[in-house]
């Protein structure tokens, strides 16, 4: 890489992060064949190779080419096969079409990578306009998302090969016997706020979807002190859970019927496995259940006599340090709680992302970013599902509180996860 190791001490803290968060990048996918970054496995999977020249793309388009007088894109064509969704920009190569792009080569996207990074390198030394921190900060962000889709992306790439094959070894990775009993915690409705602002009280980055910072209404509730485990989740198979339409949404059922769908995304046909990024592994029930659908879950909070959280319950309970089983872990797996207190929210952060209630909307005086940007997040706001609290291929430093990401509610190929709550 042409990242080069320049004396860290002596540069900006923006610049110092954007090396650090590029290269870490990289270092994902330090396992990877060349024959691995090209796969599309189903049309919501991108290629590795695709993500690493649409990360790239991003700080491209939206900062070199802006922001940087006489700056020559790498090549022209890239713009259309690397823009993913923003029509302001024009047109792209479809996203279930992102797997035939044999060309350009894994190490043309590296080289492009290198051009991209010097030319921003070049771009940070002595910058201090506002409006580039931000956009650099917004693209890092993007980046960050794409390195968990790319881990995402690859579990599924690789589930589907018989070889089953692992990116990572998982030899070290500690696996608790302990898990706390299931019990709730009490909460007291009223006025609260929810919501972030930009550059508001502590000044850190958000997405524009989590703002303004707003009042809403919660009713009295009472949440899980942790999320559902796989040998819960067994127990609903068990009893009929999925043959019982009476517990499902009506689209859910609809969804299993036509899917066929009787278990989480990764198990194996006789429950006693489950597939992993570091390659089949045995089902640990003390882990928390991952890679189902929000039908999935609201159906299993059903049986179980509750229902998920809204996203401002979930908010409201989630006011605490943001510590979990995350990337930087290396275990890229959601693990048992490894405590038996059931005094604390175990698992509130990392592990896996929970589903809510709570349809992705915008809170009230929500503003796009201008211009194309307003694209990231605005546009997709029908027919989600909010997820929360980042999952165990989230980088620590890029989820919060008041993080919403979303998902169609069939979706599974993400770390989703469950945690009930009860109406107080
Ligand atoms: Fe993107």
């Amino acid at each position: 890489m042409a990242l080069r190791s320049e004396d860290l001490s002596s540069i900006a803290p923006l610049t110092k992060r954007y090396l650090r968060i590029r290269r870490s990048t990289l270092n994902l996918c330090r396992t990877l064949e060349a024959e691995d970054f090209v796969v599309q496995s189903m049309p919501s999977v991108s290629p590795t190779k695709w993500h690493l020249a649409h990360m790239t793309w991003f700080f491209e388009q939206f900062i070199l080419v802006s922001h940087s007088p006489g700056y020559a894109v790498f090549d022209q064509q890239y713009h259309y096969l690397f823009n993913s969704y923003y029509q302001t920009k024009g047109r792209m190569h479809p996203r279930d079409s992102r797997g035939l792009l044999s060309r350009p080569r894994v190490s043309t996207i590296t080289a492009y990578r290198d051009y991209v990074d010097d030319h921003m390198l070049q771009l940070l030394r002595g910058n201090n306009d506002p409006e580039i921190g931000m956009l650099v900060e917004l693209g890092l962000n993007h980046e960050q998302q794409h390195q968990e889709l790319l881990l995402t992306d690859i579990k599924h790439v690789f589930s589907v090969n018989p070889l089953k094959p692992a990116l990572i070894d998982s030899d070290a990775e500690p696996r608790p016997d302990k898990i706390a009993r299931l019990n709730y915690h009490s909460f007291t409705g009223g006025l609260h706020r929810i919501g972030n602002d930009t550059g508001g009280e502590n000044g850190e980055f958000c997405f524009d979807n989590e703002t303004p910072r707003h009042e809403t209404f919660i009713h009295d509730f009472r949440l899980a002190n942790r999320p559902i485990t796989n040998g819960e989740f067994r127990a609903f198979i068990d009893e009929g859970g999925y043959r019982q339409a009476a517990l499902w949404l009506a689209d859910g059922w609809a969804w299993v019927e036509t899917e066929k769908v009787d278990r989480p995304l990764y198990w194996s046909e006789d429950f006693a496995t489950e597939f992993s990024l570091s390659g089949m592994r045995e089902l640990d029930d003390n882990a928390p259940v991952c890679h189902v659908s929000f039908y999935e879950a609201d159906a299993f909070a059903r049986w179980a006599g509750g229902r998920l959280p809204t996203e401002a319950e979930w908010e409201l309970a989630a006011d605490r340090p943001v510590v979990g089983n995350f990337v930087e872990g290396g275990f890229m797996h959601p693990q048992a709680t490894g405590e038996d207190s059931t005094k604390e929210l175990l698992q509130v952060y990392g592990d896996v992302w929970e589903w809510t209630q709570s349809s992705y909307s915008a809170y009230p005086g929500f503003q796009p970013l201008r211009g194309s940007l307003g694209e990231y997040n605005g546009k997709f706001m029908s027919n989600q599902m909010v997820c929360r609290g980042g999952s165990c291929v989230t980088s620590a430093e890029h989820i919060r509180r008041t993080y919403r990401n979303f998902f169609y509610p069939h979706e599974r190929w993400q770390f989703f996860g469950i945690r009930l709550a009860q109406d107080a």
